[in-house]
């Protein structure tokens, strides 16, 4: 039986060159047991007929908002409820900007608008309709109603132009499907695990009032915290110091220094699983004196650094009591994937999140993130630029598949 098996899926296609991979993406939602009905745009008639979609969904496609046959025999409010999701593939920058300003001058627009069942989108677009700020804009307007999103990848497209805007593999949005459907069925695959997570900088004290610290907000952390509570999972955030508030059913130890943020782990352990998504730092001053350094007529004193313990390895080459699953982190400005391949056997961890931090990246402190997940096996996956809190929830996602059974 698939996973889907018993479960509608309304897909609205939109109109773009990516619309001839949602026919695919029709065969593989019924090949995983869903019933599948189809809304096309006047855009997506122009690149694949309502025949086509209605000869591989089985069932009558759906066209117009005014359709009298239509209104009185099924009507866009039925369409809008009789399903368990709702799935717009490929959603070009016109249908992202119609749902994220409410307007609704066709049946797809209608039925997004009247629906309210979990819906996932699947972005396609030129790359610089993609990455231009309105579509950004919008695109975070939908994440904040909830909407769900998948892609876009990363790649060639019509124009010949490389970059994000390649409509999510058909798989990849079958998969997203399935993840949306568990997420609002309340499934919990993390219930009783125990994830631990380090996140934010550390605060390395200089004298009782100065310190180094860096740049980490602790948002992708935290998320990672939410993500990981929502999934069912007792979690323990060791937070370095961050603006942000507490992520709800998280139980919080705020440390300040590596040090105390090693202590704190180790008192936090066992646990299912161990995510080190902290920034902390490398070097503390040497000579921290309970007194503050004054000024004086010798000029500055010297700052002396001395290696802090590496929290992850520590952990990752514990002999006893390691977490079965230990995900370590790898924030580089160039050559991202070797060094991170480097880093997961100097550490020992199972899994790395790499992401690529130089500034022009904007991830340092900002809500978006573009990660490759690299397996201690040499496996290497490339996700499209993500909301931090997207980020989160596949790799909790992912973290539950991969954590051994108890
Ligand atoms: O060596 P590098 O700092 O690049 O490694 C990053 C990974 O190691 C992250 O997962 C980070 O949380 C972890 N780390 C740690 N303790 C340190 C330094 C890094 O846990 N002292």
């Amino acid at each position: 039986m698939g996973a889907l098996a018993g479960k509608r899926v309304l897909l609205v296609i939109g109109g773009g060159i990516a619309a001839y991979k949602s026919l695919d993406l029709i065969r593989r939602l019924r090949e995983r047991g869903a019933a599948v009905r189809c809304v096309l745009t006047k855009g997506a008639q122009e690149f694949v007929t309502p025949l086509a979609a209605a000869s591989l969904a089985g069932q009558r496609a759906h066209t117009d908002l005014f359709d009298r046959a239509d209104e009185a025999d099924i009507g866009h409010i039925r369409l809008a409820r009789d399903a368990d999701a709702v799935v717009v593939a490929p959603a070009t920058a016109n249908l992202m900007a119609r749902l994220a300003g409410g307007h609704a001058p066709d049946l797809a627009s209608t039925v997004l608008l009247a629906t309210t069942l979990p819906i996932l989108i699947a972005p396609a677009m030129n790359v610089r309709m993609w990455l231009h700020p309105a579509t950004q804009r919008n695109l975070a307007v939908l994440q904040g109603d909830g909407v769900a999103v998948v892609g876009p990848n990363v790649g060639r497209m019509a124009e010949a132009e490389t970059g994000p805007g390649r409509m999510a593999e058909p798989e990849e949005i079958a998969d997203a499907v399935e993840a949306l459907l568990a997420r609002s069925n309340g499934e919990k695959p993390l219930a009783g695990r125990h994830l631990l997570v380090t996140s934010g900088p550390t605060h390395e004290p200089i004298d009782p009032v100065r310190y180094l610290a860096n740049r980490s907000s602790g948002k992708q952390g935290h998320a990672i915290a939410a993500a990981a509570a929502a999934a069912g999972a007792r979690v323990t955030l060791v937070s370095g110091p961050v603006t942000l508030a507490d992520p709800p059913g998280v139980t919080v130890v705020r440390i300040e220094s590596a040090r105390e943020m090693l202590a704190a782990v180790e008192a936090a352990l066992p646990a299912d699983i161990a995510v080190f998504a902290a920034a902390v730092a490398d070097w503390r001053p040497a000579a921290f004196g309970g007194e503050k350094i004054k000024k004086g007529p010798e000029g500055p004193p010297p700052l002396t650094l001395t290696e802090n313990p590496d929290i992850l390895a520590t952990i990752a080459r514990r002999t006893e009591g390691r977490p079965p699953l230990v995900v370590g982190f790898a924030a580089e400005t160039t050559d991202v994937i070797a060094h991170a391949r480097a880093k997961i056997a100097r550490k020992g961890c199972d899994l790395i999140v790499a992401n690529d931090v130089s500034a022009a990246t904007g991830v340092m402190g900002g809500d978006r993130n573009s990660v490759h997940l690299i397996g201690r096996d040499g496996s290497l996956e490339t996700w499209p630029t993500l909301a931090k809190d997207e980020v989160a929830r596949r790799l909790v996602a992912r973290l539950a598949e991969l954590v051994p059974s108890p």
